[in-house]
């Protein structure tokens, strides 16, 4: 099959059955992250994926979680649903359904309104109108970031639902993009991830994030099959080898850069490469360590800039190793080099990007208009891209 009928078959309709072959912790023993770096392979078929693309994880729910929600609503599993916002044809098993199909964290105001009407316990249903007090809007919004729906019913016991009930307040459980950190080029026959596990407490509970916990703790390697798609995107090197890539990636941000220098060494690209990686603390969160060393060493990494953030009192992040070398940043830009930005949306991205205005209004002589201008055309030109979640 060719690369691009096989691209064509599987798809986030129908997702190919794949395996993960290999799950490692990537942080140091006494780091205060975990962040996993797994091999998800697609034996016998062509995988047809490039450097920037994503992959598209479809998980399942804990099992704990399952069997809770069925006790509270007196259910075995094998009951018959049709949750509203899986808009099915036909009914599928209630354990399906709360297993596969469904999220059980983040409800809605919906089910407070429904439970407030099911209620008949008196000091249940004061609660239930007190969270729904029109002039109280945060306090049912921090409610409702510290609940999933098992707490909730496990709190208002006397408002009974049907399993019908329950699934249909429930939304449906979307697959999880992961930026892919290897190239098809080195890698034609396996996909790697580089995954920030997700765990957490609210309401004195334990919580786990759905996807990063399903891939580390629930996927049996090489066993489990584990659905996924490739989400195909703009983001990517250039298709002009000689083109200088600055590459911006802390955290997990760095995953597409691996696959970026990957894809660039095996296509014998001639571009210099220079890469910004941050994380908490050198000893224990210098993610791939040894490759960036190693690609350092043999010139295939021109510029590795790191910053560590809680190696010291003060705080040192990515964009003030861009402003310490400012200058030689301009310089690449100025000649053609292309900047890419990967990882956390709400504050890493939005702070490199005035660290890039700031840099280039300086060392371009530029006002902040003209630098803001530039900048745009930066990114109309596809020479300042991101991927940012
Ligand atoms: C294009 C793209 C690329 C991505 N690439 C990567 C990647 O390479 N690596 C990577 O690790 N992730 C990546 N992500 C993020 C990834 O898709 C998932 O969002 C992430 O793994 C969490 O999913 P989950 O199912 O494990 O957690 P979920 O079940 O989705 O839970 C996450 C939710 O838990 C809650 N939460 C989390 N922490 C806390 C807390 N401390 N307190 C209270 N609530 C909390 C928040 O509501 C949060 O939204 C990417 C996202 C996109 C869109
Ligand atoms: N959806 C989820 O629940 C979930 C779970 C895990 C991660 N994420 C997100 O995934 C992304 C990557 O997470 P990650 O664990 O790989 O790394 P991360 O949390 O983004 O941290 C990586 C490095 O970036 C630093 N950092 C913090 N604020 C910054 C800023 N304003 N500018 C530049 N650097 C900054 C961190 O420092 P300090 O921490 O020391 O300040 C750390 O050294 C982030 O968006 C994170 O929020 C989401």
């Amino acid at each position: 099959m060719s690369a691009d009928s096989a691209a064509a078959q599987f798809t986030k309709d129908n997702p190919f059955p794949s395996q993960i072959t290999e799950n490692r912790v990537l942080n140091n023993p006494g780091s205060a992250k975990e962040t996993r770096h797994f091999v998800v392979s697609w034996t016998g078929s062509d995988l047809a994926y490039k450097a920037g693309d994503s992959l598209g994880v479809f998980a399942t729910n804990r099992t704990s979680e399952v069997e809770e929600l069925l006790e509270l609503v007196g259910a075995t599993g094998e009951e018959m649903v049709s949750p509203t916002m899986l808009r099915l044809e036909e009914a599928i098993l209630l354990s399906d359904a709360l297993g596969s199909r469904l999220s059980l964290a983040k409800p809605t105001a919906k089910i407070v309104k429904t439970l407030a009407e099911k209620a008949t316990d008196p000091a249940e249903q004061a609660k239930l109108n007190g969270l729904l007090d029109p002039e109280a809007k945060e306090v049912l919004t921090t409610f409702l970031a510290d609940h999933e729906y098992a707490d909730l019913l496990a709190e208002f016991p006397s408002a009974k639902l049907t399993a019908q009930e329950l699934v249909d307040h429930m939304r449906k459980l979307m697959p999880r993009l992961y930026s892919i950190a290897s190239s098809p080029r080195m890698f034609p026959q396996e996909i790697h991830l580089t995954v920030a596990i997700v765990r957490y407490e609210t309401n004195k509970r334990e919580r786990v994030g759905v996807c990063s916990t399903f891939m580390s703790d629930r996927v049996t390697v090489g066993q489990t099959p584990v659905p996924v798609f490739v989400s195909n995107s703009h983001f990517g090197p250039p298709e002009d080898g000689d083109r200088d890539c600055i590459m911006i990636g802390p955290g997990t941000g760095i995953a597409p850069f691996r696959a970026f220098i990957q894809d660039r060494i095996a296509s014998e690209a001639k571009g210099r490469n220079w890469i910004f990686f941050g994380d908490q603390k050198k000893a224990t969160d210098y993610l791939y360590e040894e490759e960036w060393e190693d690609y350092k060493a043999k010139g295939q990494v021109d510029r590795l800039d790191l910053a560590w953030s809680r190696d010291q009192a003060e705080k040192i992040y990515v964009q003030d190793k861009m402003r310490d070398n400012a200058a030689e940043l301009w310089s690449w830009l100025d000649g053609g080099a292309n900047f890419y930005v990967c990882g956390d949306a709400k504050r890493m991205a939005k702070d490199v990007d005035a660290a890039l205005h700031e840099i280039v209004a300086k060392h371009g002589k530029m006002d902040s208009a003209d630098a803001t201008t530039y900048v745009k055309q930066l990114k109309k030109d596809k020479r300042y891209q991101r991927d940012v979640y």
